[in-house]
This record gives C-alpha cells, sequence and structure tokens, in this order.
C-alpha cells in the first residue's frame, strides 16, 4: 500500500501511509486508539476505498469496489465480531456463497471433507465440520474464520485485535495458527494493543499515528520502552498509579454465602478506597460474580448489605455500578453522540453531573469530540465512553469487568490514574482483568475464584505465579 490517503466528513484519518507485508511474514500494525489502524485495513480488503494512494498485490496494482473483489485477489480479514451465521454448520460456514454443486444439488459431502481437511491441517480437533457455529466459542470461531479464508486461498490474512476476546490459554493457540499461516508463505497484517503479543509474533511493525506512519522496523530493533514512544510520542512510565496508603474504610457492599446457578459461598467485602482484584481462569465465574454483585444475574442465596438487588436497576439504585466486558450489551446508543451517551446513567439514576467534557479529556478520547457519534469512534473510544458513563455517576461500589479491553497504552495509564482516584476519593473498587500484570499492578488485594467459588485471597503485589497456582490448583 502506498501513500493511503482517507477523509471522512472532512477529517483525514490517514495520511499517505506506506505499508508493505512479505509472503511468510508477520507485520503488526500498532498506534493509538483512532491513529487509523482498522480503516487502513478496511481500505485493504475493499471495505472502504482510499482517496489517493495505490494497492499492489504480487506486483499487480488493484483497486477494489467490494469486499469480494479484495477476497478474490487474496486478502482475507478476520474481525472481532465475527460474520458467521450462527445456525449453520461449520462447513456450511466456510463454504457459504460458494457451495459445491453435484446434479444440481448442494453437495454436502465434499464441503465436509474439504472443511475437515482444513480443520485438520490447522492442528484443530476440538469441533468438526457438521458442529452449528452457534456452539463454538469464541476461539473456535476465530478458526473458523481462518479455515474459510484458507479455502479461499488468501495470501493475506488480517487479523484486527483477534486476542481482545480470547481467554488466555486460547491466546497460545492463535499463536500456533498464526505460525501455520505464514509457514505457508502467506502474510498476515496482525493488529493489537498488546504488546507481549506484538514481540511474542511479529517480524516487522509498523507505528501509526494520528492517520500517519512514524516507523516500519523490525521487532527486534525495538523493545516496548522503545515502541512506545513511537506510538504516544513521549516516555510513559510502566508503572502503576501508587497502592492505597490508607488502610480501607468500611464495607460499602458485603455478602455472605452468596449464590446462584454459578457460584456457591461468596463471603466477600468491597471497602472505602480500596481496588481489589478478581482473578480467575475462563469459566471460574469472574464476570458472573460481577454481575451478582450488580443484580444483573442475581445471587439467589446468601445475605447482602446494603440490599441484595434482584435487577440492575436495583443496583444502581443501591449505588453499585458495573462496567461490563461487552460493549454491544453496555447500550451504548450507536447514534447518539458522545457526551449523550456518556450522561445516560447518571440521567437514569437522575444525577446529573458536571465535567462531563473533562472525563472525556481523562480517559483520553481521541480526537476529543463529544459531539461525534458513538457510532464513528474506534473501537478503543467507544470502551472509553463507557467508562466515563459510569465514573460520571461515581457510584459507592464501582465494578469493572476488563475496562481496558482495547484500550491503547498511553490511555490505559489515563485510566488507572483515574481508578486510583475514585478509590482515593472513598470509592470500593472490583477489578477483573485477565491482564495479570494490570490485575497486579492496580489491586490492594486479590481474590481468586475457582469452579465459581473463592479459592484464596492473595495481597498486594503477589507474583503471576502465585495467582495462577491459586487459580488452577484442584
Ligand atoms: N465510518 C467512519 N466515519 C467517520 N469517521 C470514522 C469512520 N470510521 C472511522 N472513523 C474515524 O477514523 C479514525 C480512525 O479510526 P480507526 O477505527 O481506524 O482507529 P484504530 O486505530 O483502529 O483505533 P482503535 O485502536 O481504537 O481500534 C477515528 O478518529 C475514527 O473516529
Ligand atoms: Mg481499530
Amino acid at each position: 500500500m502506498t501513500g493511503i490517503g482517507k477523509s471522512f466528513l472532512g477529517v483525514r484519518v490517514l495520511k499517505g501511509v506506506d505499508l508493505e507485508a512479505a509472503a511468510g511474514e508477520v507485520h503488526a500494525v500498532v498506534g493509538e486508539n483512532g491513529a487509523g489502524k482498522s480503516t487502513l485495513m478496511k481500505i485493504l480488503a475493499g471495505v472502504h476505498t482510499p482517496d489517493e494512494g495505490t494497492i499492489e498485490i504480487d506486483g499487480r496494482s488493484v483497486a477494489f469496489g467490494h469486499p469480494v473483489e479484495a477476497q478474490r485477489a487474496g486478502v482475507a480479514i478476520i474481525y472481532q465480531e465475527f460474520n458467521l451465521l450462527p445456525e449453520r454448520t461449520v462447513a456450511e460456514n466456510v463454504f457459504l456463497g460458494r457451495e459445491p454443486v453435484r446434479r444440481g444439488l448442494v453437495d454436502r459431502s465434499a464441503m465436509e471433507t474439504a472443511t475437515g481437511e482444513l480443520l485438520r491441517s490447522l492442528g484443530e480437533e476440538s469441533f468438526g465440520p457438521r458442529d452449528l457455529v452457534r456452539r463454538l466459542s469464541v476461539a473456535q470461531q476465530q478458526v473458523v474464520e481462518i479455515a474459510k479464508a484458507l479455502s479461499l486461498n488468501a495470501r493475506i490474512v488480517v487479523m484486527d485485535e483477534p486476542t481482545a476476546a480470547l481467554a488466555d490459554h486460547e491466546v497460545e493457540l492463535l499463536y500456533t495458527l498464526v505460525r501455520r499461516l505464514t509457514a505457508r508463505g502467506i502474510a498476515v497484517l496482525y493488529i493489537s494493543h498488546r504488546l507481549r503479543e506484538i514481540f511474542e509474533l511479529a517480524d516487522r511493525i509498523t507505528v501509526l499515528k494520528d492517520g500517519a506512519r512514524v516507523a516500519t522496523a523490525a521487532a527486534s530493533s525495538l523493545d516496548t520502552a522503545a515502541l512506545v514512544r513511537l506510538m504516544v510520542g513521549r516516555e510513559l512510565d510502566s508503572y502503576f498509579p501508587p497502592r492505597a496508603v490508607e488502610p480501607p474504610g468500611e464495607a460499602l457492599l458485603s455478602v455472605r454465602g452468596g449464590g446462584n446457578a454459578k457460584l456457591r459461598g461468596i463471603d466477600l467485602d468491597l471497602r472505602a478506597g480500596e481496588i481489589v482484584g478478581l482473578a480467575g481462569l475462563q469459566g471460574s465465574g469472574r464476570t458472573e460474580l460481577a454481575k451478582a454483585l450488580f443484580g444483573a444475574e442475581p445471587f439467589t442465596s446468601g445475605e447482602m448489605t446494603p440490599c441484595r438487588p434482584r435487577s440492575a436497576r436495583e443496583g444502581i439504585a443501591a449505588g453499585i455500578g458495573l462496567v461490563t466486558e461487552d460493549r454491544k450489551a453496555e447500550g451504548l446508543l450507536l447514534n447518539q453522540q458522545v457526551r449523550d451517551n456518556a450522561l445516560l446513567v447518571a440521567r437514569a439514576a437522575r444525577r446529573p453531573r458536571a465535567g462531563v467534557d473533562r472525563l472525556l479529556e481523562r480517559v483520553r478520547l481521541n480526537p476529543p469530540r463529544p459531539k461525534q457519534e458513538v457510532r464513528l469512534l474506534s473501537g478503543g473510544n467507544q470502551q472509553k465512553v463507557v467508562l466515563a458513563k459510569w465514573m460520571i455517576v461515581a457510584p459507592r461500589v464501582l465494578l469493572f469487568d476488563e475496562p481496558t479491553r482495547g484500550v491503547d497504552v498511553g490511555a490505559k495509564a489515563g485510566i488507572h490514574d483515574l481508578m486510583r482516584e475514585l478509590a482515593r476519593d472513598g470509592m470500593a473498587i472490583l477489578m477483573i482483568s485477565s491482564e495479570l500484570p494490570e490485575l497486579i499492578g492496580m489491586s490492594d488485594r486479590i481474590v481468586v475464584l475457582r469452579d465459581g467459588r473463592i479459592a484464596g485471597e492473595l495481597p498486594a503485589g503477589s507474583t503471576e505465579e502465585a495467582v495462577m497456582h491459586l487459580a488452577a490448583a484442584s
């Protein structure tokens, strides 16, 4: 891609960007939220047409008017939100729209055989061509997308934040898949905010900033600090804000023997001024616990003070807030302005508060346009609106489920500072994060869940090994 430029609504979001990917390489594209990464990839995939610049594949100049044309030219893009049909089988999805036909009928067995071979070539044994997509985990659906890309003979595979919805152990599987693709000579373009992944996988890294390319370099020539400097344009200390110095205050929320279909015997206090980290493996019940405390999926047994909320509405009324991990379910009004979205809960709780714009600045909404429609924001910026929406209400207890997922490194630091400030002002905070360094760095103590029960508690500054041990021990 050479000199790619693109404007939306008169704003230049890509400015003469060059990008090159060689056969068999993983080329990572990194940058802050709103830098233009997804837009550049959508241009490659024929979703958007560039205003300027050229694209060449195998030395031949191409111009895509439609995603199907890009697909035919060998470009496959795997979005975070998959395009699979849940009620169809794996094989049907892989061959959607180009089913093999024999004697006028769809040749199911040919389709299933071919799909089976593709899955085997990817080392996938946990499901088969006849399984319904709706029964598959996110990671398995990703494999289906990759199988589809292979069946289309893709030469270039784009992955836009592929690990954002994966559990830790699934991330390892994705690494293996990516390596299988490059071993076949496929070029993988890989977008992620997790720098660990970038250094694990990438051969080369291109950094975008405000729509322009600031660098392309061999991954081996950079370290985290250097990469962050390129992305953010300044030094960024890799430290978390200091933990609470004062002992925590009174318990603002207490549960004794809390239970429901997914949780058992939960005893937990969340006290004023503390950040409690909630750790556990995928499926251990972390999200379920946050939802039960909030009332969205209530406890059916046990005692809770100040009250046991039976619905989200009751939770909010009791002074509890929940930032869920699922942005879609967060009820952002996509066609409305950022500012109105940020005020959604405040208005519902009849607690209009001043200072929205300042808060949006603090979570580093980029570009800082409170009047922008939410649907036009990049993924990470939508997440910041969700955070602002709850922080503005300042509930007494705030539960965060993966608060910084999809958020860039610079903005992450800003959000961490804000969380610590809220705690210092007397809020009780519970935080779930699959990124252990973040969980450990932020928490005053860490509660570990296992199979829906509390397996134990660890003090601030415990090691990743200690957390994992407690989470996995049987
Ligand atoms: N369809 C659109 N209409 C108007 N503006 C858009 C549109 N799509 C993207 N933008 C704007 O283009 C800029 C780049 O967005 P893009 O989604 O490419 O960022 P990104 O680098 O992928 O960020 P993130 O890390 O948050 O995913 C942002 O300012 C975004 O608001
Ligand atoms: Mg993006």
